[in-house]
């Protein structure tokens, strides 16, 4: 096998890091990693309240936790246990637990060692908090992508818009902003661009306009 690549984006939350990853991913012919997805399905699997759990018991769960990654591009799929992570964590308040669980030395260095584990058999596009930081320091092309709160709720507010479910734009503020704060402030791996990484700041571009930035970056 030829040697992996790994690109990593990080970056706050609903700055669009899953958008650009599918898309690079398929622009490459590689799988993407949603780990944001691997801290939801912690936990959302534990169910509320079990970031509180005492640290043998949360190891215990985990050690049952297993994660697979199968596709490429849009086409990617990470499942746990051999169920696909669907949409069902995929909401505002289901982000905020894994906020929760993300602030956890146990969970951060189970999830540690599944994502390079994948890393170590597959070339990625990885996207997260710390991708470029901790989990893939030596990864070779390394982007953070930022964009204003208020741009980010009005992101967020369009697309469930579309989807048919209305959101209130101040409430979507608050959350976000609160969950960046916790993100960016936890003692463990918090959420900052690599001294290596291209950041992006995508507040007054499309998504065309960031994409096509992340590709001539690719090629230089
Ligand atoms: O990216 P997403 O919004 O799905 O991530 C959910 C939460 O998981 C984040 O708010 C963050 O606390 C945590 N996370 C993390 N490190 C990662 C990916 C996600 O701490 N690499």
């Amino acid at each position: 096998m030829g040697k992996l690549l790994i690109v990593t984006i990080d970056g706050p939350a609903g700055v669009g890091k899953s958008t650009m990853a599918k898309r690079l991913a398929r622009e490459l012919g590689i799988p993407y990693l949603d780990t944001g997805a691997m801290f939801r399905s912690v936990a959302w699997k534990l169910g509320e309240g079990s970031w509180e759990w005492d640290e043998d018991k949360l190891k215990s769960e985990l050690a049952s936790f297993e994660y697979t990654l199968s596709g490429i591009g849009e086409e990617s799929i990470l499942s746990l246990n051999g169920t696909p992570i669907g949409n069902e964590v995929r909401t505002e308040e289901v982000g905020m637990w894994a906020s929760n669980m993300a602030t956890l030395p146990v969970v951060r260095s189970f999830l540690k060692e599944a994502q390079q584990s994948l890393g170590a058999r597959f070339s990625l596009v990885a996207e997260g908090r710390d991708m470029g930081t901790v989990i893939f320091p030596e990864a070779p092309r390394k982007f953070f992508l930022d964009a204003s709160v208020e741009e980010r709720a009005a992101r967020r507010f369009h697309q469930l818009e579309q989807m048919g479910k209305p959101a209130d734009l101040e409430e979507l503020k608050e959350q976000i902003a609160k969950r960046d704060h916790q993100d960016r402030n936890r003692a463990v791996a918090p959420l900052k661009a690599a001294d290596d990484a291209v950041t992006i700041d995508t507040t007054e571009l499309d998504k065309e306009q960031v994409f096509a930035t992340l590709v001539q970056e690719m090629q230089k």
